[in-house]
């Protein structure tokens, strides 16, 4: 199959090299002239474990290349895959001019019986528009059809090799029989559904996962105030076959570039159609305010974070990424600097953001940590988690180690003197078995 990927960011270039890899000829077209240079030379602008090696193997296989001209990809393509941005509009609905920008822009090359796919994360409605904006400049029959990305930043990779399942939403069975194909090779977990469906259910799975997370904050926030361990609950609750253990971690909140946007997009979808009262609103205001609240938290926990050195570690939104898109660390610098502490801080991967503003950013760990009053570990880089802060362990200062993620043995850090706080934890030292 010859297939365009269009829009080569995170999700384009992700889809784009696992095609080739599968051995079809594979063009990743974007307006960005520069990205495409530098995808031509196997550079990935942005972080993203083992994307870097597949884009080199398949490039030196000619399976796939990369260009910005459309009358160059698009003639020969059995199969288009629209993976553009789809930012929030002012209104908290969805931006869809990019997507109606490459309509415009394929269909004067289209062959016939191409399939025009849409990865982007649409609502319902969407192909109709699409098409609208297509069959103005073409008389060639074409389909349209939507294949929703469920991929994670940080392991897209292996998500998109070994996924959970392949979405298909389309309307007719050669559509249906093509993109089947396309996918085999990856799962035999392959669901045919109708195109508003596929777009529910990526909006669904990502609205119920921040809920979910929602929901163990809130269980986490409880159990700070009546002596259960949240951590204990989990593994508690976690038996039940229907709910399960995974993906259950409290913290400061969701982040990244999906579950903020597709929440508030819900929200607004309902209240469009007069659901006002809805879920969507709520955890989206739940996950807004937390950050603020555990921040007030933590400084009178501390004493005043005033005057103090505290490291913030972990800047991206989450580890094996450097995407800072809604990170904590954009609140919680800013916040930091203007209780007055000296904030330090250490990502693995994460470049300046001007967003910070007053931050003493540094690539070694051990000297973001050196002579510290707090320690914040925002984000469970494998690094942080498992330094061994005993190193900077001054018996006679009060020093704070605040496990934003609860990754850290709490006891094991209590009696080598820290001031240990987790979020929902408690920590009786005595009392463990
Ligand atoms: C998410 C979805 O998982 C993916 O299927 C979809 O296609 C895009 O959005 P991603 O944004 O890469 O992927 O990150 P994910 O690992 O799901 O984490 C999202 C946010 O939730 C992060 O801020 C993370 O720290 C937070 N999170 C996740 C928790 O706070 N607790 C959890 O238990 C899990």
């Amino acid at each position: 199959m010859t297939i365009t990927v269009i829009g080569t960011g995170f999700v384009g270039v992700v889809t784009a090299a696992v095609y080739a890899s599968l051995g079809h000829q594979v063009w990743g077209l974007d307006i960005d002239e520069k990205k495409v240079a530098s995808l031509s030379a196997s550079r990935v602008p942005f972080y993203e474990p083992n994307l870097e090696e597949m884009l080199t193997e398949t490039q030196k296989k000619g399976n796939l290349k990369f260009s910005s001209d459309y009358s160059q990809a698009i003639p020969d393509s059995d199969l288009i895959v629209i993976a553009v941005g789809t930012p929030s509009a002012l209104d908290g609905g969805v931006d869809l001019k990019y997507v109606m920008a490459v309509g415009e822009s394929i269909a004067p090359y289209l062959k016939a019986d191409t399939i025009v796919a849409v990865k982007s994360t649409v609502p319902p409605g969407t192909l109709t528009a699409l098409a609208a904006v297509i069959e103005g400049k073409t008389s060639v029959d074409y389909e349209t059809a939507s294949l929703p990305e469920f991929l994670r930043e940080g392991s897209a990779v292996n998500d998109t090799l070994h996924p959970d399942r392949v979405v298909i939403g389309a309307r007719s069975k050669p559509a249906f029989d093509k993109l089947n194909a396309l996918h085999a090779p990856l799962t035999e977990n392959i669901i045919n559904i109708s195109p508003e469906s596929a777009q529910m259910a990526k909006y669904s799975a990502n609205a119920y996962l921040a809920t979910r997370i929602t929901f163990i904050n809130q269980i986490a926030d409880l159990c700070e105030k009546n002596g259960a361990d949240v951590e204990e609950v989990v593994k508690a609750m976690g038996s039940d076959s229907r709910i399960g253990s995974h993906y259950w971690y409290p913290g400061l909140g969701y982040g990244g570039s999906c579950f903020p946007k597709d929440v508030q997009e819900l929200a607004y979808f309902s209240r469009k159609v007069g659901e006002g009262d809805n879920l969507f609103n709520k955890i989206h205001e739940l996950n807004q305010k937390r950050l603020g609240k555990l921040l007030a938290a933590y400084d009178q926990k501390v004493g005043g974070m005033k005057g103090k050195k505290v490291a913030v570690l972990g800047l991206a939104f989450k580890p094996h990424t450097d995407d800072t898109r809604e990170a904590p660390s954009l609140y919680v610098v800013p916040k930091l600097n203007e209780l007055g502490a000296r904030v330090v801080g250490y990502d693995p991967k994460v470049l300046w953001q001007d967003s910070w503003g007053k931050l003493h950013q540094l690539e070694d760990l051990a000297a973001a940590v050196e002579d510290v009053d707090v320690i914040m570990i925002l984000v469970e880089w494998p690094d942080i988690i498992s330094f061994d802060f005993n190193l900077v362990r001054q018996p006679q200062k009060i020093q704070w180690l605040i496990d934003t993620r609860n990754r850290l043995d709490a006891c094991q850090f209590v009696q080598q003197g820290w001031q240990y706080i987790g979020v929902g934890r408690q920590v009786n030292c005595d009392q463990k078995k």
